[in-house]
């Protein structure tokens, strides 16, 4: 019997007391806020009353924002070596007819064969889908769509990084819902945004970079060609039943994807952190299934957000520079769930709306270590180009988080003002992608100043996460977050 130490414990991976004290840390602070939305809504102790320069609490009006979040998350289960269990999981699960989706470059690589391995060990029939397109579109989410309403699988497996998790949550909710139109589960304004109520089938997402944290989330995200944007599905109903988290998966991620998705994990936990409060989020749901799953940032997303920084801070760049550092490509596959955890309820903002036609408008980059035939701009560097900006655009609403996350970046803080925090945090993020060589801004990618109309275009529509920016934004706003970012160093 696994106690909720234990568990952590093993969540965690530490093998000495901090789990335990995390454990207990998260249960007090659990309390707490439970005790501060039901008894105190102005509760001024020092936990509360000064995190937001808006002034926590309720709206003034208190009736159209939101008053509750709810926590969303996979199960998940981690240790190196953890894929062979995957096989008995399916097993467990009574599934008799599995799809396995990966993509063609990690089809030929350990994490296909192991699970593979797994699941002819244990008797369970598959069939594998490996056409995922690496940063995936409309026409190649229908592809996988086709596959799996033809196959009528009972269970699906994804392994591989964002790209095969998001398009085998696709295939798995359109192949339960045979009858639906592509657009009405894609998030509004593109789509229609309709909830989902229908039953979908298991799916066991195995995390093959360190990451999207998309095997806790409930959100696929493609690259709708019509607009040249990237957009999503958002429910929690798509969310994995069950992410296996194995580190041994880390050591074959070449330079480039471990820097790159370690970038986005780094802006889920900057963006979740400093996203509007979820209780200045409006409109209030009429109903929990309409109560989006990003929700803004809650005291419980907090936490996840601010512990995956603390191990981005200390181990990113070690793991990008030595492939056999162990210690630190492990702990940035945990970072990448713990920052799902809580960027998958929370939401992000700015960084991640711009940064949809940063990808969706690719010219002819080509990014370093990605196997694919194709322009592309890996998602973790589309995010994290405009990261300067928009954190020097955003401090001015919660300064003091602004200013913890460059103290957790190295920066030294203790003499600095608030009025200072979003430079601060710019420079730390600058020299933090300086040290690894990173691309000098949106005109190392091909952007001119000529684009940035078509830029912004393509950011305006982005309302799922742009409206969780901390600050409302204009088209002029966002015409100079776009121009401050053309070049950082
Ligand atoms: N659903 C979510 O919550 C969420 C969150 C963030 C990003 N995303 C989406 O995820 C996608 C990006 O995913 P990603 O950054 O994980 O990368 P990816 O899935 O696009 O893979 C990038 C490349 O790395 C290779 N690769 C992956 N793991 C490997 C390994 N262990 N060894 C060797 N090669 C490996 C792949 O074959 C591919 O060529 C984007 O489409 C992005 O929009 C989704
Ligand atoms: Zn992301």
């Amino acid at each position: 019997m696994f106690t909720s130490s234990y568990y952590f414990d093993s969540i965690l991976g530490l093998g000495c007391n901090v789990s335990y004290i995390y454990a207990a840390y998260l249960l007090v602070f659990w309390f707490h806020s439970t005790l501060f939305f039901f008894c105190f809504p102005r509760c001024q102790c020092p936990s509360h009353s000064h995190t937001y320069s808006q002034a926590p609490g309720f709206s003034p009006s208190g009736k159209t924002t939101d008053y509750a979040f709810e926590m969303a998350v996979s199960n998940i289960r981690y240790g190196a070596g953890v894929t062979k269990e995957v096989g008995m999981d399916l097993q467990n699960m009574g599934a008799t007819n599995v799809c396995l989706m990966t993509d063609k470059n990690l089809s030929q690589l350990p994490p296909v064969q192991t699970v593979m391995d797994s699941l002819v060990k244990n008797g369970i029939n598959f069939k594998v889908y490996d056409n995922v397109r690496v940063e995936p579109t409309q026409r190649s989410f229908m592809e996988a769509i086709e596959f799996a309403k033809k196959g009528a699988f009972d269970a699906y497996v994804a392994v591989g990084g964002g790209s095969t998790m998001d398009t085998c949550k696709a295939a798995n909710l359109y192949a339960s819902s045979p009858h639906s139109e592509f657009l009405d589960y894609v998030s509004a304004p593109i789509g229609k945004g309709k909830p989902v109520t229908v039953p979908l089938k298991p799916l066991i997402a195995v995390p093959t970079t360190s990451g999207t944290g998309s095997e806790t989330t409930g959100v696929a995200v493609f690259d709708y060609e019509h607009l040249k944007v990237k957009t999503g599905i958002a429910s929690r109903a798509i969310k994995p039943t069950l992410g296996l988290i194995d580190p041994l998966h880390t050591r074959h991620m070449p330079d480039g994807v471990v820097a790159n998705s370690g970038f986005d994990v780094l802006c889920h936990a900057l963006e979740s952190y400093t996203a509007l409060p979820y209780h200045m989020r409006s409109p209030c749901p009429s109903s929990p299934i309409a109560r989006p799953a990003y929700q803004g940032s809650n005291p419980i997303s907090d936490i996840w957000a601010v512990h995956a920084l603390r191990i981005v801070a200390k181990y990113l760049k070690r793991a990008v520079r030595n492939p056999d550092d162990v210690e630190a490509r492990s702990n940035m596959h945990l970072a990448s769930a713990f920052a799902g955890i809580g960027f998958g309820n929370a939401g992000v903002h700015l960084c991640h709306g711009m940064s949809y036609p940063i990808s969706g408008l690719v010219k002819t980059y080509r990014a370093k270590d990605y196997n694919v035939d194709h322009p592309l701009v890996p998602h973790g560097l589309s995010v994290v180009l405009t990261s300067p900006a928009v954190f020097t655009f955003t401090a001015q609403m919660s300064p003091e988080r602004h200013l913890e996350t460059a103290g957790i970046l190295g920066a030294d803080i203790r003499t600095a003002r608030t009025p200072d925090a979003g430079p601060i945090l710019a420079d730390t993020l600058r020299k933090f992608l300086f040290d690894l060589d990173v691309d000098d801004g949106l005109a190392a990618l091909g952007y001119s100043k000529a684009d940035i109309p078509a830029l912004v275009k393509g950011t305006l529509p982005q309302e799922r996460v742009t409206k969780l920016a901390p600050r409302p934004q204009s088209e002029e706003d966002l015409s100079a977050l776009f121009e401050a970012s053309m070049k950082l160093y």
